[in-house]
C-alpha cells in the first residue's frame, strides 16, 4: 500500500457547494483521496476535528514590490507570500505594473524576476500604464501565454488611460479569451479636488477621501461598465468601494451583462472615520479608492450575498507609516496610496461575514478562492478541495479568537489597518500543494517555493 505524504483527518471539509465531514489524502502535492475515515499510511497525520478544512485563499488582487507614488511597496514576493499563507492564503495573482517603454512581455519578465523567491504559488496580472497600438498588439500572445489579465487604470496621471483605448482593450481581451479590470474613478473630479483643497490648505490625509467621492467612483463605473456593453467584452471591477458602483454593477448584472466586482475587506470593516484618527495617522488609510462613509459597508456585505460582488481580494499595497507615509505630512497627494491587508482577509472575513450570519460558509469559500480561480483560470487545479486539485488545503479554526495586532502579523510593514479589531476563527494551518508552510502563527515555508501558474480558460461567472 503506497504511504501518502500527509494524510488531514477528522476536519469538516468546505467547498462552494458543500460542508461534509471527511478525510484528505496527499501525494506529490495534490489531492489523491477524499473520504470518510481514510485509512491509509501516511508520512504525517493532522488532526482536524473540531476544524475546517477550506480551500486555499486565492487574493487576485496583491501589490508585492511594487514602485508607486514615488516609492516602492514594502513587502515583497517573500515577505508578502510568508504572510498570506500564515492568513491562510496559499496563491496570489499580483500586478506587475508596465514601466514606461516596456512591452507586456518585458512587464512581466521584470515580475517573474521579482517573484523568484515566493514561498506561495502566484500569478501575474498586467497593469498596462502605456497602452499604445504596439502593446495591444502584443495583448493576444501574452493572453495565450497564460497572462491573460490585465488592469487599466481611469484615473492617476501617468497611468491613466482615456475611453477610447480601454474600449478597444475591452475589445482584444474579449477576442482572445482575456479579461480587463478597471481601476474606476473620475480622473477630473479628483484632479479638481486636488488642486483645490492643496490651494486652500486642505492637506490632511481626511482630504484624501474627500477628493475622491463615490460618485466619481460611481461615474466611472458606470462608464466602464458601458464601454463594456458596447463592444460586448467582459469587465471586472477591481476594489470597488461604495453604494453607488455598486448599484451599476447590480443592475447590469440583472441586464445579464458579463460584469464582474471584487470588494476588500477595507471596504466592508473600515470606515472615512478612520481618516478623522490624530497624528497623521489617516495617512495609514490612504488608498483609492478611499474608506467610504460607514452607510456604504451593510449594502457591500448585501452584495458578497446575494452574488452582485463575487470575489473578495486585499489590494495589499504595503507602505510603512515612519519613511513612507510621511512623504505627505506637508500634502496628502504625496502619501503612497495602498494598505495592507493580504494576511488578514480570511480571519476579518470569516469573522464579520459567515460570524455574523450575513452569508454562508459555502459562500465564504467562494469569495475567498472557488470565484477568484474562476474568473482568473486557476479552476479547477485551485479553488476547491477535490481529487486532482492542488493540494491547497487550509486548517480553519472557528473557535479561534485574536484581536488583530501589528505583533499578531508577518507582514513586512509597520502597522496594521486592522488594529484592534477582535476576530473569532484563524487559520491554524496552511497546506501549500502537500507543504505544511504555516503553522500556529509561524512560517514554515521556504523561499522560492511557489511556482507561478499560467492561467487559461477565464470563466464569466
Ligand atoms: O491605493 C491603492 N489601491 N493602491 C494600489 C494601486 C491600486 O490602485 O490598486
Ligand atoms: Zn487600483
Ligand atoms: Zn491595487
Amino acid at each position: 500500500m503506497k504511504t501518502y505524504d500527509l494524510l488531514i483527518k477528522g476536519g469538516t471539509i468546505v467547498t462552494s457547494g458543500d460542508v461534509y465531514d471527511g478525510d484528505i489524502a496527499i501525494i506529490d502535492g495534490k489531492i489523491a483521496l477524499i473520504g470518510a475515515s481514510l485509512d491509509v499510511p501516511a508520512t504525517r497525520v493532522i488532526d482536524a476535528s473540531g476544524k475546517y478544512l477550506l480551500p486555499g485563499g486565492i487574493d487576485v488582487h496583491t501589490h508585492f514590490d511594487m514602485p508607486f507614488g514615488g516609492t516602492v511597496t514594502a513587502d515583497n514576493f517573500y515577505t508578502g507570500g510568508a504572510a498570506a499563507a500564515c492568513g491562510g492564503t496559499t496563491t496570489v495573482v499580483d500586478f506587475s505594473i508596465q514601466g514606461k517603454g516596456q512591452t507586456l512581455t518585458q512587464t512581466i519578465d521584470t515580475w517573474l524576476a521579482k517573484a523568484a523567491d515566493c514561498p506561495i504559488d502566484y500569478g501575474i496580472h498586467v497593469a498596462v500604464t502605456d497602452m499604445t497600438e504596439e502593446i495591444m498588439a502584443e495583448m493576444p500572445k501574452v493572453i495565450a501565454n497564460g497572462f491573460p489579465s490585465f488592469k487599466l487604470f481611469m484615473t492617476y496621471d501617468g497611468l491613466r488611460v482615456n475611453d477610447d483605448v480601454l474600449m478597444k482593450a475591452l475589445l482584444i481581451a474579449k477576442e482572445n479569451g482575456g479579461l480587463v479590470s478597471v481601476h474606476a474613478e473620475n480622473y477630473y473630479v479628483i484632479d479638481y479636488y486636488l488642486k483645490e483643497f492643496q490651494k486652500t490648505g486642505k492637506i490632511e490625509p481626511k482630504y484624501h477621501a474627500l477628493s475622491r467621492p463615490p460618485l466619481a467612483e460611481g461615474e466611472a463605473t458606470s462608464r466602464a461598465i458601458r464601454l463594456a456593453k458596447i463592444v460586448g467584452a467582459p469587465l471586472y471591477i477591481v476594489h470597488l468601494s461604495c453604494e453607488d458602483s455598486l448599484k451599476e454593477v447590480a443592475r447590469a448584472r440583472e441586464e445579464g451583462f458579463p460584469i464582474m466586482a471584487e470588494t476588500c475587506p477595507q471596504y466592508l470593516v473600515l470606515s472615512y472615520d478612520n481618516y478623522e484618527e490624530p497624528d497623521f495617522n489617516g495617512a495609514k488609510y490612504v488608498m483609492s479608492p478611499p474608506l467610504r462613509p460607514k452607510e456604504n459597508q451593510e449594502p457591500l456585505w448585501q452584495g458578497l450575498k446575494n452574488q452582485t460582488l463575487q470575489v473578495v481580494a486585499t489590494d495589499h499595497c504595503s507602505f510603512n507609516f515612519k519613511g513612507q507615509k510621511d512623504l505627505g505630512r506637508e500634502f496628502f497627494g504625496k502619501i503612497p496610496n495602498g494598505a495592507p491587508g493580504v494576511e488578514t482577509r480570511m480571519a476579518v472575513l470569516y469573522s464579520y461575514g459567515v460570524g455574523k450570519d450575513r452569508f454562508s460558509l459555502q459562500r465564504f469559500v467562494a469569495l475567498t478562492a472557488t470565484n477568484p480561480a474562476k474568473i482568473y483560470g486557476l479552476y479547477p487545479q485551485k479553488g476547491t478541495i477535490a481529487v486532482g486539485s492542488d493540494a491547497d488545503v487550509v486548517v480553519f479554526d472557528p473557535q479561534a479568537k485574536h484581536v488583530i495586532t501589528k505583533s499578531l502579523l508577518h507582514e513586512n510593514v509597520d502597522y496594521t489597518a486592522y488594529e484592534g479589531i477582535p476576530v473569532t476563527g484563524y487559520p491554524v494551518m496552511t497546506v501549500a500543494r502537500g507543504q505544511v508552510i504555516a503553522e500556529n502563527g509561524k512560517f514554515t515555508g521556504k523561499a522560492g517555493a511557489g511556482k507561478l501558474v499560467k492561467r487559461k480558460n477565464l470563466q464569466v461567472i
